[in-house]
């Protein structure tokens, strides 16, 4: 049985990509984009009456696929333009990647707070990064 209050918690997310997102690179910005459509889709799923687990379950393995390859994407990008922190950068890559796989791991066990997770990882995982380190990288390459 899901948590009510983690429910509400999770259903007054705003998941939106806006421009104040925007690190100025078309690739970066629009696997940003995707990454949240992904996430609002799993979000709208999960505070469902009656979430279809089957649905919730492939969202999760997309939003894993989606944000994989966006890293991979995004630090290839920092190597081939020699950006600094790119140490750093992957190591919280790396973080967020062994958190969206926690979720899925404990949601194939059941886990029954998996709406206060997921609304903590998009928001203080995901948008957080972007907003910090992602926009690091932005200004380096502006400045470039
Ligand atoms: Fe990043
Ligand atoms: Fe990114």
């Amino acid at each position: 049985m899901l948590d009510t209050i983690a429910k509400k918690e999770l259903e007054s997310l705003q998941i939106s990509w806006s421009q104040d997102l925007a690190i100025g690179n078309e690739l970066i910005d629009s696997d940003h984009r995707d990454i949240f459509d992904t996430a609002r889709r799993l979000q709208a799923e999960i505070t469902e009456e009656e979430p279809e687990y089957s649905i919730v379950g492939e969202v999760l393995v997309e939003l894993i696929e989606h944000t994989g390859g966006h890293f991979a994407r995004e630090e290839a990008l920092m190597q081939e333009i020699g950006f600094p922190a790119l140490e750093a950068h992957k190591r919280e890559h790396a973080l967020l990647m062994q958190k969206v796989n926690d979720l899925h791991r404990r949601f194939m066990d059941g886990y029954p707070n998996l709406p206060m997770e997921v609304a903590k990882f998009i928001e203080f995982g995901l948008v957080r990064h972007i907003m910090k380190s992602d926009m690091e990288l932005g200004r380096f390459m502006h400045a470039a």
